[in-house]
């Protein structure tokens, strides 16, 4: 396969090449590497119609390969932590890498973030990506096969993950952009309005393992269900956002996991661009990049520090695998893992 819109994008240390294609679709153009599947930029236009490149990203595969942000990549065999890095499955323990303190985060030391993906087909504005994570890989059981398709339509993007096991294991693919819909290194984003679909958290303690209860949001400022600035009580003194060191908390999101539902809606003021998140994942975990400083210069030289982009990682909750009450993210033997998450623009 050989097309217009794929180029290559540097080699990897063994030789092998990494690649760049560029879709397009109505009003809305995006890059995607196939190392870590990362979506490099993704181009809107603002209220005046100027193209507006609204994620974080770099120049080159090397400043990919250096940072540790996971910036723009997927994500996975498994989003988010497992507390002390290990969990058991039919009455067996599998210990996992562990790279975040004493537990596992977003997949272990090689995620999924830093495979290169096959392009098994491509299209004008689509493109599917193929990952087989063999069994054993970071600790997991089970040979996974991964493909993951990014579709831009009318002003969105989709991204549809499916996921097939020989053996009984633990999925929970994301993608982790970090958004700044003033656009990439325009500062931070402590100006954008933030709404979550959600009336309950999951709590966390001083290492971002949730305790199992489904907090209300009400009387907290982790209600989000009306829109509020970002930067309007990130430095409270609210516990949960003091140990984070900002918002880096999951949400489950209102309606029923499985169904396309609305999951949050971002803007900035000053381009006037909104964002919709639709998911049918059980939850999102809405960061503020609040250790995103240390990385490389991001494209064309931008400066990212703390607080440079968000993130909206539509997951299953934190940490599922040990809590019973939380919708399960073993994905069994043989069984289709098919789960869509949309970013829809627009104008506020
Ligand atoms: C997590 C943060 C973590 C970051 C890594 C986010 O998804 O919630 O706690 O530091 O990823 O860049």
């Amino acid at each position: 396969m050989r097309q217009s819109n794929i180029r290559p994008f540097g080699a990897m240390p063994d030789g092998a090449p990494v690649e760049e294609i560029t879709l397009a679709g109505a009003g809305i153009t995006a890059a995607i590497i196939t190392y870590g599947g990362a979506v490099r930029s993704l181009t809107v236009p603002d209220r005046t119609g100027a193209p507006t490149d609204v994620v974080l990203g770099f120049d080159t595969l090397e400043d990919y390969r250096v940072q540790d942000k996971y910036i723009g990549a997927i994500v996975g065999r498994c989003a988010n932590r497992i507390a002390g890095g290990r969990f058991s499955l039919n009455g067996r323990e599998y210990p996992l890498f562990v790279n975040n303190g004493p537990n596992h985060l977003h997949g272990g030391q090689v995620g999924f973030d830093r495979q290169v993906w096959t392009v098994e087909e491509l299209r004008e504005n689509e493109a599917v990506l193929r990952l087989v994570s063999p069994d054993g890989q970071e600790g997991y059981p089970g040979r996974l096969e991964v493909r993951v398709t990014y579709t831009l339509e009318e002003k969105s993007l989709s991204i549809f993950y499916e996921a097939r096991s020989d053996a009984d294991t633990v999925c929970s693919l994301t993608n982790h952009s970090y958004f700044n819909l003033s656009g990439q290194g325009r500062g931070d984003v402590l100006d954008h309005r933030i709404q979550l679909c959600a009336q309950y958290y999951t709590p966390a303690d001083r290492q971002s393992i949730p305790t199992g209860q489904l907090a209300p949001v009400e009387g907290t400022p982790m209600d989000l269900r009306q829109p509020v600035q970002i930067g309007a009580r990130i430095g409270g003194d609210f516990p949960q956002l003091l140990w984070a060191g900002g918002y880096d908390h999951n949400w489950a999101v209102d309606g029923q996991p499985g169904q396309l539902r609305p999951a949050g809606r971002a803007a900035a003021p000053d381009t006037g661009i909104a964002m919709e998140v639709e998911t049918t994942m059980p939850g999102i975990q809405f960061y503020t990049g609040n250790f995103l400083a240390g990385c490389p210069a991001g494209k064309g030289g931008a400066r990212y520090e703390n607080r440079s982009g968000f993130a909206l990682e539509t997951q299953f909750y934190p940490d599922a695998v040990h809590h019973p009450g939380f919708p399960s993210p073993v994905l069994r033997a043989g069984e289709r893992y098919a789960h869509r998450t949309v970013y829809r623009f627009g104008l506020d």
